[in-house]
């Protein structure tokens, strides 16, 4: 879905986080075929030796590091510094989801899902500012339309991706004055390996496609239009937007459709 043509980041630099799968990889994907250098940063080598072939010849760049564990942010931050020297933009999509209640799932569950989905997005955010401050750079978030309103049975993941709503608001909000933006993307369910077992169910497609207004699921590309479009320079008066990008799911109110008489 790559729009031929556009190549709003010659030579920019680039860190994506979670950019072995999914959202990610067609984020970091997208910002390469628009001339873009980028950091691939994932925790499974695998999908991302995997990742880093598939974009080959390109100018990407693999990190393994697992963005949860303060010392390997530090050590990723002093490798870009070295590598180089400046950073553009920060796209902040590593996340972990668990299904259950708050009865279902016990507090080591919170950890996990919090330690990636908000503490990982806000360190990885706090560890870079300081390059992106000197880049007058930004950052984009793929936060969730479950971080806008709530999900049944996904307590702690939209608890978390609620953090990181606001987090893109206060970050817009403090940092703005130093030249650096902060927006988020607020994705509805969406075809990933996140997703994969769901949408086996074929039961469930059909009620996300009756629910969406656009009636279809969402594709990683969607969600890669949107990031590039927030990080570019068409953007540069956008800060502190959380945008849906989820076929008009949010524009409901949550009322079923009323019976035609
Ligand atoms: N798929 C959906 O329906 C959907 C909807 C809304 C929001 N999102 C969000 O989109 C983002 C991307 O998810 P996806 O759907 O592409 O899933 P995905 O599972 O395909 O990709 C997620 C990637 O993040 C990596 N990752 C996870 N924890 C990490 C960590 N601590 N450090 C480094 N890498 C880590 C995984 O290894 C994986 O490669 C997530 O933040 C997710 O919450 C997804």
């Amino acid at each position: 879905m790559s729009i031929q043509g556009l190549s709003r980041f010659q030579s920019k630099k680039v860190l994506v986080t979670g950019a072995a799968s999914g959202i990610g990889h067609a984020t970091a994907l997208r910002f390469l075929d628009e001339g873009a250098h980028v950091i691939l940063v994932d925790r499974d080598k695998a999908k991302l030796d995997d990742a880093t072939k598939a974009l080959a010849p390109k100018y990407a760049v693999p990190s393994l590091t697992d963005i949860s564990v303060p010392e390997q942010v530090e050590a990723l931050c002093k490798f870009v510094e070295e590598y180089f020297g400046t950073l553009d933009v920060l796209v902040n999509n590593a996340g972990v989801t668990a299904m259950g209640t708050v009865l279902d799932c016990d507090l080591a569950t919170w950890s996990t899902v919090c330690a990636t989905t908000l503490t990982g997005t806000l360190n990885v955010s706090r560890t870079f500012l300081p390059m992106l401050i000197k880049a007058k750079g930004n950052i984009v978030n793929t936060a969730s339309v479950s971080g806008m309103r709530g999900d049944w049975n996904t307590a702690y993941y939209d608890v978390a991706k609620g953090g990181v709503v606001n987090l893109t608001r206060v970050m817009a909000m403090d940092h703005g004055k130093s030249g650096v933006r902060v927006n988020a993307i607020c994705p509805s369910v969406t075809r990933t390996a996140m997703t994969a077992e769901a949408v086996k169910d074929k039961a469930f497609v059909k009620s996300v496609e009756d629910r969406v207004p656009l009636q279809r699921l969402g594709e990683p590309e969607d969600m890669a239009a949107a990031i590039t479009f927030l990080a570019s320079a068409d953007a540069s008066y956008i800060t502190g937007l959380i945008m849906p990008v989820d076929g008009g799911v949010t524009a409901s109110n949550g009322q079923p459709p009323f019976p035609m008489s």
